[in-house]
């Protein structure tokens, strides 16, 4: 099937009901998205598909087929995005795992609410689980984004 991933259509031979987790690590080496639960309970698998937040262990991939999908590797080609500029900024990392889906959850919201409130950062990252406790500078982060995107 065909699949339109971070702007290229890429063929790959993969059946139906395969997650597109699966897809990108194990056929097309994107493995900056992460395994984390595979029942949708971490976030960490997070891309984005037509813009949405989605959980990537629990999509099958022929449900995406003809959707552009976006991962932590199309965010940006040198990590000029302003979430990802903010989140150096800011040393938001501490292990990494969970913060590609962090990542691509807070670019989406960002692009559905400019200038989010602390309620709406944690309503759209309650789904991110980092066992860190990264929570209050992710906050930060993304306020901090908000500003650099104004600019
Ligand atoms: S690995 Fe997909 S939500 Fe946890
Ligand atoms: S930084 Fe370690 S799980 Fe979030």
């Amino acid at each position: 099937m065909k699949l339109n991933v971070n702007g290229t259509e890429h063929e790959v031979a993969a059946p139906p009901d395969m997650p597109l987790l699966w897809v990108l690590r194990d056929l097309m080496q994107l493995t900056g998205t992460k395994f984390g639960c595979g029942i949708a309970q971490c976030g960490a698998c997070t891309v984005h598909v037509d813009g949405s937040p989605r959980r990537a262990c629990v999509t099958p991939v022929a449900s995406v087929e003809g959707k552009q999908i976006t991962t932590i590797e199309g965010l940006s080609k040198d990590g000029s995005h302003p979430v990802q500029r903010a989140w150096a900024e800011i040393d938001v990392v501490q292990c990494g795992y969970c913060q590609s889906g962090q990542i691509m959850s807070a670019a989406a919201l960002l692009t559905k609410i400019p200038a989010p409130t602390d309620t709406d950062i944690d309503q759209a990252l309650s789904g991110n689980i980092c066992r860190c406790g990264t929570y209050p500078r992710i906050r930060a982060a993304v306020k901090r984004a908000a500003e650099i995107g104004k600019a």
